[in-house]
């Protein structure tokens, strides 16, 4: 893999032990009774606390704090957010504290959900804010980074989901990454399925597949928590974020995005998923969550089912297992 000049120059705390695994799911494949040859991407089993895609955004986060001084990181997330237990993770190999602010509202002491408990056994400081309210986790992120200042720290505060150019630019090295691996399998082209929620990942796999083909590689996001018209114009503006650092920009029109499986919302179960859920499991022993990885795996699904996708395909497995025990 060629690491592009500009993300080679970013600093860089190293969270990830090598590639995660790219590996053919032959009895799954087959219970789709289509044309189709699923691979599964093993970003679940990325090293640290229980794994997940967020650990690549997390060494050019870190990176960054690292870089500017920082001793303690604050990031935000709703309370099931795979990318806050991973900070609490990566800043306990750093060496930096924790702050995490989950939205709320607070759930009775002993009924909080799996992700929180462990931000806490990682050693995270978890505040919950009082209402769901968005406005109110960015306020409560800028008071705790204020106070902290006050008190003679120097906080580093991380968008929502790990979001940004910055991050985004572990998922260009995850696209690179892929695409090595589908061209040792002799694998010419493939459409890459990925669960999204702030586009960041999709970006960054879109930049860097754009960056490494051949193989020639599609991605499709399938959308988690806002429709396409929303997801959309955010990922095109990551993409215009990423040029800098990556020397290629995509086109707009490769942008592709399904939001048939949002069902009920963002974190809310669907029978679509719970469906997905159980193929996979009983064709594979392989587990997905309810809040993201299920969502796409259901849309993969129904594609194949009705044709719309085949061919070579790679499900973007992108962790959130401990999802699996929250009580949504
Ligand atoms: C398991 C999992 N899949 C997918 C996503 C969505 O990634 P993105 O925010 O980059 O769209 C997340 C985000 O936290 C996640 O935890």
């Amino acid at each position: 893999m060629v690491v592009p000049p500009g993300i080679e120059r970013l600093p860089r705390f190293r969270l990830l032990d090598g590639p995660s695994p790219l590996t053919r799911l032959d009895r799954f494949s087959a219970a789709l009774d289509g044309e189709a040859e699923v691979w599964i991407k093993r970003e679940d089993l990325l090293p640290l606390a229980f794994g997940g895609n967020k650990l690549r955004n997390l060494e050019f986060l870190v990176g960054a704090a690292l870089a500017d001084g920082a001793d303690t990181l604050i990031t935000s997330g709703r309370r099931w957010s795979n990318h806050c237990r991973l900070t609490a993770a990566a800043g306990a190999r750093a060496g930096l504290a924790v702050h995490l602010v989950l939205t709320g509202p607070p759930k009775p002491s002993g009924q909080e959900g799996a992700n929180h408990v462990l931000d806490e056994l990682l050693g995270a400081t978890v505040h919950v804010t009082s209402t769901d309210d968005r406005a109110e986790r960015a306020a409560t992120v800028d008071r705790i980074a204020t106070e902290l200042r006050e008190a003679g720290r120097r906080p580093f505060v991380i968008d929502v989901g790990g979001g940004g150019p910055i991050g985004a630019a572990g998922q260009v090295l995850a696209g690179l990454e892929v695409a090595d691996q589908l061209a040792a399998a002799g694998v010419g082209a493939a459409t890459v399925v990925v669960p999204t929620a702030t586009g960041g990942t999709q970006a960054g796999l879109l930049t860097g597949l754009a960056l490494a083909s051949p193989p020639t590689c599609a991605v499709l996001g399938m959308a988690v928590a806002s429709p396409a018209a929303e997801l959309g114009p955010a990922i095109d503006g990551l993409l215009d974020g990423l040029v800098g650092l990556a020397g290629v920009r995509p086109p707009s029109e490769a942008i592709a995005i399904d939001d048939d499986q949002i069902g009920e919302g963002y974190g809310r179960p669907s029978a679509a998923a719970d469906e997905a859920t159980r193929l996979l499991a009983r064709t594979e022993g392989l587990l997905v969550d309810p809040i993201y990885t299920a969502k796409a795996l259901a849309g993969l699904i129904a594609r194949v089912r009705d044709g719309r996708l085949g061919g070579s395909i790679v499900f973007w497995h992108a962790g959130g297992t401990p999802g699996l025990f929250e009580r949504l």
